[in-house]
C-alpha cells in the first residue's frame, strides 16, 4: 500500500485548501472525507427526512445510502462528489448542510459506510477530516492536525457564506461541540495552529515535516 497522509482539524481550519496544496506538490490526489458525510446529508434533506423528528433517523439514512450510488472522486485540483450521474458537489456547502451534517456524523453505521469507501481508495493520497488519522488510517505515514481560534476560522469561512462573522462563528463553535466525538488528534500528530499562517505557510510547514 502507497504512503498516506493524514490532516485533521476542525471545522473551517483550512483542511481542504491546505490539504489539496500538500496534494499537488507531492503529485498525489486528496480525498475530502466530509464530502461524505455531506453528501449523505443531502440524500436524507432532499428524501425528505426531519433530522430532529424523524423516528430511527438512521436506518432512513441508510436506506437511502442503499438506494443511492454516491461516489467519491479524489481529484488533485478539488473532490467531486457523484450521486449516479448526478455531480452533487455544489451543493454540498451550504448553511442548510453544515446545520445538519453532524448529526448524521455521529451515526455509528453511517460513519462505517464512510469508512468503507475510503479504505477502499487507492494509496497514495492526503486523506483530510476528522478521524483521519485516529480511526480510518491509523497506519498511515505522516499525520497532522490543524487548528485555529473560532474567530479567525470565522473570518475566513465569511468569504464562502453569506452569513456574518458572529452567526458562521457560533455556528462552527456549535459544529466542534457536536463534532466532539471524533475531533481529538492522533497521539502522534503534529498539531498546527493555523492562526499565524497564511494557506502556503501552512503547506510549506507540512511539506517540511514530510522532506524530513
Ligand atoms: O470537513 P467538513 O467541514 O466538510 O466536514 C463536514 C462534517 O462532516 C463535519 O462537521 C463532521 O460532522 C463530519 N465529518 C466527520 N468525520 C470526518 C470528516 C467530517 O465526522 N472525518
Amino acid at each position: 500500500r502507497g504512503v498516506i497522509v493524514t490532516i485533521d482539524g476542525v471545522a473551517a481550519s483550512g483542511k481542504s485548501s491546505v490539504s489539496g496544496g500538500v496534494a499537488s506538490a507531492l503529485g498525489i490526489p486528496y480525498v475530502s472525507s466530509g464530502l461524505l458525510y455531506r453528501a449523505a446529508t443531502l440524500l436524507a434533506l432532499e428524501a425528505g427526512l426531519d433530522l430532529h423528528q424523524t423516528a430511527d433517523l438512521e436506518a432512513a439514512v441508510l436506506q437511502e445510502l442503499a438506494r443511492h450510488t454516491l461516489v467519491l472522486e479524489p481529484l488533485a485540483a478539488g473532490n467531486r462528489v457523484w450521486e449516479g450521474q448526478r455531480e452533487i458537489t455544489e451543493r454540498l456547502h451550504s448553511t442548510r448542510i453544515d446545520k445538519g451534517v453532524s448529526i448524521i456524523a455521529v451515526m455509528p453505521r453511517v460513519r462505517a459506510w464512510v469508512d468503507d469507501q475510503l479504505r477502499a481508495l487507492p494509496a497514495p493520497f492526503v486523506a483530510e477530516g476528522r478521524d483521519m488519522g485516529t480511526a480510518v488510517f491509523p497506519e498511515a505515514s505522516a499525520k497532522f492536525y490543524l487548528t485555529a481560534s473560532p474567530r479567525i476560522r470565522a473570518e475566513r469561512r465569511a468569504k464562502e457564506r453569506p452569513e456574518d462573522i458572529p452567526a458562521i462563528e457560533a455556528a462552527l463553535t456549535r459544529r466542534d461541540e457536536l463534532d466532539r466525538a471524533q475531533i481529538a488528534p492522533a497521539p502522534d500528530a503534529l498539531v498546527i495552529d493555523t492562526g499565524p499562517l497564511d494557506l502556503q505557510g501552512v503547506i510549506d510547514l507540512i511539506l517540511s515535516k514530510l522532506a524530513l
